[in-house]
């Protein structure tokens, strides 16, 4: 959606992704899917985008030249984009959005400011876990994380937060 609020951020393309030319639309996507509709929200209502636009050989983590390769791409879409609020889905995102080496435990739960050049006001940035990762560690509290961080999201966009689907 070009006109979203919200803009997702993730690390890379899995191999669902890039098969499919589409983020998010693997395992880790539809649990993506699943907390968007608990925000009381349609994938047709965010923006969602990756750090890298390739699938890193292996799953393996993304290099620091890859990044820096492809990051001008993220920043002219975020530029266009120009959501209000961008969440920051785990490290590489976070680390790599705000510039910093900080974990996502320390980063994640409170708003940072994306630096979004010159002349351009901050956009307030959320870092939460990634999807991925609460899958491979998929425990109630982890899960109460991120549903925290995005009740922070709604909040801030003046949304309101709908009834937990207890599951
Ligand atoms: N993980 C990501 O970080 N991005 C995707 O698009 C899919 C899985």
């Amino acid at each position: 959606n070009p006109n979203a609020r919200i803009m997702f951020v993730g690390e890379a393309p899995g191999a669902d992704e890039d098969a499919q030319g589409r983020p998010f639309v693997g395992r880790a996507g539809k649990l993506l899917g699943k907390i968007i509709t608990a925000c009381g929200l349609k994938r047709s209502d965010v923006f969602i985008g990756n750090i890298l636009k390739c699938r890193p050989p292996g799953n393996r983590d993304p290099a620091a030249e890859e990044i820096i390769s492809c990051l001008p791409y993220l920043q002219k879409q975020i530029e266009i984009i120009n959501p209000e609020i961008i969440v920051a889905l785990g490290a590489h995102a976070a680390r790599t959005l705000l510039n910093t080496n900080k974990s996502i435990g320390q980063l994640r739960g409170q708003f940072h400011e994306y630096y979004a050049g010159l002349g351009r006001a901050p956009i307030k940035l959320m870092p939460t876990y990634h999807t991925a990762y609460l899958l491979r560690n998929y425990s109630h509290e982890n899960r109460q994380r991120v549903w925290e961080d995005m009740q922070k999201v709604l909040t801030e966009l003046g949304l309101p937060i709908p009834e937990r689907d207890k599951k």
